[in-house]
């Protein structure tokens, strides 16, 4: 019996979960969020849908708070998932794409980058890393807050932690292999994208953020033939990210890794935060393994270097042997211009760091 664990049954994780009730490789859903609200909901609403379809599974909710490292330990050691997808976040980035603030404050923010609420996405993960390691359990991480930085922190701090992210660079990898089918009439079976790239990489496009990328139909090489920044910058329509409810195409990755990784058969796709490494990677995943399957000629040193590289973008000037994530300069003096002052992410501040990252974000909200 295939069993996963939700941890956070939010908005992506919500998505998460109607995705994997209408998923005949999983037996088993467990579900699990801090407050009582709106969980046992969510999962009555995914287990009638999922007889809609003819599945007939087991669903589990708890109410768990996964500060409470202890009591994590002890649920995944009854529980035992093979995979857990990991959802919780102190505070969701929708929260700020949402917000209705005029656009000086709102590119004030911006300026910060995504980097700023660090802190609200590794805090959560750290404890289910943590809890995971005292319940002595075996199951597979795939962690869809922040991979590309998280789970490279995180790997760095414990010398293990998330297998897999999700999103980001899969979501660029989409674009491109939707774009080279509508250009070619191939189907994806004879279409090979391969893409080194970031969360910065979707953020900011192609002609900014270091990559790696080569597209190959029936064997044949015709990267040269297709403008990366020009399709990820077009194709498909534009989304306006913040106005749309758009969480279920990250759900939709993080729930194909999850059942890839449980899979016998390798699946050839994109993964954020493979194994630990920065930013995004063409790689093959199943059989509980992931392996890189980089462009022509990019090494895994190289394809790593480019990822940190592409992370300064995203403002991250290095992670340490420790774990600390170091801003860059740049960053910090954004950080500085809206009150708040950050050198660097460490593991022992995330606490304090996450209380005064919700105090500021109220402050900047309520000024507007
Ligand atoms: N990788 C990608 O491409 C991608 C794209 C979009 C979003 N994301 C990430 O996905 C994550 C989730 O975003 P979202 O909009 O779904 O957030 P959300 O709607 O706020 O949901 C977060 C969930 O986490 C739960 N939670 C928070 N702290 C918890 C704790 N200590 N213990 C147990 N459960 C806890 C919350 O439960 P309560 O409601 O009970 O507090 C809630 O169910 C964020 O990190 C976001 O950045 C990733």
């Amino acid at each position: 019996m295939t069993t996963i664990l939700l941890t956070g049954v939010g908005d992506l994780g919500g998505w998460a979960l109607e995705f994997l009730a209408r998923t005949p490789e999983v037996d088993r859903i467990v579900t699990v969020k801090r407050s009582p609200s709106s969980g046992p909901s969510r999962v009555s609403l995914a287990r009638l849908g999922a007889i809609f379809q003819g599945h007939n599974k087991r669903f589990e909710h708890h109410t768990l708070d996964l500060a409470d490292e202890d009591a994590t330990a002890r649920f995944l050691a009854r529980v035992r998932p093979d995979v857990v997808l990991h959802s919780a976040t102190v505070q969701s980035p929708r929260r700020f794409m949402n917000a209705d603030i005029d656009d000086g404050l709102r590119a004030e923010i911006r300026a910060a980058t995504f980097s700023l609420w660090l802190p609200w996405h590794l805090m959560p993960a750290t404890q289910l890393v943590r809890a995971t390691e005292m319940a002595g359990v075996q199951t597979l991480i795939v962690n869809a807050a922040f991979p590309d930085v998280v789970n490279a922190a995180i790997w760095a701090r414990f010398g293990h932690g998330p297998i897999a992210g999700a999103g980001n660079v899969e979501v660029s990898a989409a674009a491109v292999l939707g774009y080279a089918m509508e250009a070619t009439g191939e189907h994806a079976d004879t279409v090979d994208v391969r893409l080194v790239g970031s969360h910065a990489l979707m953020a900011y496009g192609a002609s900014v953020v270091p990559h790696h990328f080569q597209l190959t139909v029936r064997g044949r090489d015709v990267t040269s033939g297709y403008d990366l920044a020009a399709i990820l910058s077009s194709w498909p329509e534009p989304i306006v990210w913040g106005r749309t409810d758009c969480f279920s195409l990250f759900a939709a990755s993080a729930v194909k890794n999850a059942v890839a990784l449980i899979g016998s058969e390798p699946v050839k796709t994109h993964v954020s935060g493979p194994l630990g490494l920065p930013g995004g990677y063409p790689a093959k995943v199943g059989g509980g393994r992931i392996e890189l399957d980089l462009p022509d000629g990019v090494s895994p040193e190289e394809a790593v270097t480019t990822n940190e590289a592409a992370a300064r973008f995203d403002a991250i000037e290095r992670i340490e042997a420790d774990g600390a994530v170091v801003y860059t300069g740049e960053a910090r003096a954004a950080m500085e211009s809206i009150g708040y002052r950050c050198e660097a992410v460490t593991f022992d501040e995330l606490p304090r760091r996450c209380r005064v990252l919700l105090e500021l974000y109220d402050r900047l909200i309520t000024r507007n």
